[in-house]
């Protein structure tokens, strides 16, 4: 433990004061032959890509082929993966839904198949670790971070193939600079667990780490709209302006709202001169987003058909269920909501069969006649179909959250100033949700919608990745500390605390400050802070480091401070100043947190980069 003398309050750095300075700028190399992003999304995944041509041009090429040959041809594919008995990889995305539905039933329950585990992640911070497990559909669990990796190393193989088709030239992995991008709302941990994933997929080794960037999702998504032209909006003019140029010159504030499939994900930033962005308001959000309509759909088929049946359907139809739920996936989609029309889901054979099997004398309409009008819900031949108000209800509760943090946030000081909102990511194509988004905000802010909301954010990250210190500041969404020792003060500190430490009365376990929950860091800077050792005669100075939830914390033991593993020992040999030595402490804030100890007297060197996975 350091000792920090005089300050009594362990916040305020009175004796060598906490002072930001440039150094040690980031060493992402940018001049790689390709980058590549990978968006690993809740619902689906994919990439983009782009070459760095000597001409300075940037196009940016997508797989716009994902399930040609099951009939789709999408941008992404669905985040879904199978495993065979052996654990070993069989398939990802729509193929993996292809063959689990094939799969005879008893197989089902010796094969591992995952869907939607990138919500796992989110608020995980507290548990997640290397040897955290996720639960496959046959109830069986495996490392989620072989289910991650597995997941990854299918994008990346792919991605290489992709490219060496464009281009007729074969890429190595090293030539190429990845970009991953993950929601901003993420904690440390989250972030971590996404890069050794990346590791053991062998994007990168641990030894070239810089040459994987780890973006956020809506800040990626923000580079991609101001560089877009308007006419590659909703509703935008027919022109080759960018929305830069037209809307965000310098000093303007915009939010960046990203409705995924699992979360929704917002950012808040200001252009400088410049041109780069500084965030104003740390990141926010929550876990509202598209596929919780998807939920609804099931909790509507529970309260209709019975919570047995649909267990029963589930478990022993598994794949017919797959076929339900992604009908439904693709109806919802539609805009016939909002031409008040009915949505139709087909029913799989087995599920009619089932049901009426249960209700036997009863019609299919009667079972649902308990529940709902004719006009809000029937059966007409193998199809379920919705009235449009049924539907718009499965959307509302996600609609209305979503509302309420924009809501909520717009209230800030911080926020004053904000004039436009992008909104991206798929489920802000959702006609619902931008008419009640438009609704309630179009006095407010001027809305810019992608046309391609889904892969505004993939895009994004490959511009991101050839200009990645576009962000300079961040807005810290946690409070970072280390635990030091202070001269005690009667009535201030608690008696419990105290300790005499060569005859001085010293207060211990107090949560040393070094950055606070919504402080703004220069990226590709360091903040100092100074110690001093305890001990006269001492010549290691130990660190650890604690974040907490309150902003406001005093001591290690307060309500909401977690240790975080690692630690620090920085040398100090020369005590001939005894206690007056100096131990800088720099902090390092880039998407991993790194901490270096100097001894001043010696320019000794101590290095640890958090490890925010071990428990
Ligand atoms: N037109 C639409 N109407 C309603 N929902 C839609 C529409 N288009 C996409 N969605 C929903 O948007 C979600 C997918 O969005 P996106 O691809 O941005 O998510 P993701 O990247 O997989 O998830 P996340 O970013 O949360 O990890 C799905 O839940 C999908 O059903
Ligand atoms: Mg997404």
């Amino acid at each position: 433990m350091a000792s920090l003398d005089p300050d009594p309050f362990g916040r305020n750095l009175s004796l060598f004061d906490h002072n930001l300075r440039f150094q040690r700028s980031c060493t992402i190399k940018q001049e790689r032959d390709v980058v590549v992003a990978i968006d690993f999304g809740t619902s689906s995944s994919g990439f983009a890509f782009s070459f760095n041509h000597k001409d300075g041009s940037e196009e940016i090429y997508m797989n716009r082929a994902w399930g040609r040959e099951q009939g789709y041809s999408t941008f992404k594919t669905p985040t879904c993966l199978l495993l065979n008995q052996q654990r070993e990889f069989k398939k990802f995305g729509y193929e993996a839904a292809e063959k689990y539905a094939e799969l005879e039933d008893a197989e089902d329950r010796s094969f591992y198949y995952f869907d939607h585990f990138k919500m796992m992640l989110y608020g995980s911070e507290k548990t997640l670790n290397r040897d955290t497990t996720l639960e496959a559909r046959n109830g069986r669990r495996l490392r989620a971070l072989d289910i991650f990796s597995y997941s990854l190393k299918y994008l990346k193989d792919k991605a290489l193939e992709r490219i060496s088709e464009q281009s007729g030239v074969e890429y190595q992995t090293e030539e190429v600079l990845w970009v991953i991008t993950v929601p901003a709302i993420w904690k440390q941990s989250a972030k971590q667990f996404m890069r050794e994933a990346a590791y053991q997929a062998g994007l990168i080794t641990p030894n070239n780490s810089e040459q994987l960037i780890i973006a956020l999702e809506p800040e990626a998504a923000a580079v991609f709209c101001r560089q877009s032209k308007l006419r590659e909006f909703v509703e935008g003019r027919n022109c080759d302006y960018t929305v830069s140029s037209a809307f965000v010159p310098a000093q303007t504030q915009y939010l960046v709202v990203d409705n995924g499939g699992g979360t929704m994900d917002v950012t808040v930033h200001e252009v400088d001169d410049n041109d780069d962005v500084k965030e104003i308001y740390h990141a926010t959000g929550g876990d509202f987003g598209g596929t919780k309509v998807d939920k609804e759909f099931q909790n509507l088929l529970e309260k209709v058909f019975g919570k047995d049946l649909m267990d029963e359907f589930c478990r022993s139809h598994p794949s017919d269920w797959l076929e339900l739920m992604n009908d439904f996936e693709m109806k919802k989609r539609g805009d016939r909501v909002m031409r008040g029309e009915e949505t139709r889901v087909r029913l799989p054979a087995n599920f009619v069969n089932l049901m009426r099997h249960e209700n036997i004398g009863r019609s299919d309409n009667e079972i649902i006649k308990r529940h709902y009008h004719a006009e809000q819900l029937r059966i007409s031949k193998e199809y379920l179909c919705l009235g449009s108000e049924i539907v718009k209800s499965l959307f509302e509760s996600t609609i209305n959250a979503i509302i309420k943090h924009l809501e909520t946030l717009g209230k800030k000081k911080e926020l004053r100033g904000v004039k436009l909102m992008f909104l991206v990511g798929g489920f802000s194509e959702s006609p619902l949700l931008q008419a009640a988004i438009k609704k309630k905000f179009k006095h407010k802010y001027k809305i810019l919608i992608p046309n391609d909301a889904e892969t505004a954010v993939v895009k994004g990250a490959v511009m991101f990745g050839r200009r990645p210190h576009v962000v300079v500041e961040r807005c810290l969404s946690e409070t970072y500390g280390t635990d030091c020792c202070v001269d005690f003060i009667n009535g201030l500190h608690k008696y419990e605390k105290l300790k005499i430490i060569d005859g001085k009365r010293k207060c211990q376990d107090i949560f040393s400050v070094l950055a606070r929950e919504n402080e703004k860091v220069k990226m590709g800077q360091c903040k100092t802070s100074t110690f001093c050792p305890i001990l006269a005669n001492q010549t290691t100075v130990g660190f650890d480091f604690y974040t907490s939830s309150n902003p406001d914390v005093f001591y290690t033991t307060d309500a909401g401070v977690r240790k975080l593993p690692g630690c620090m020992s920085v040398e100090s040999p020369n005590t001939s100043k005894g206690t007056k030595r100096e131990i800088k402490l720099e902090v390092y804030f880039n998407t991993e947190i790194k901490m270096i100890g100097i001894d001043v007297e010696t320019g000794n060197e101590a290095t640890t980069s958090i490890d925010f996975l071990w428990h």
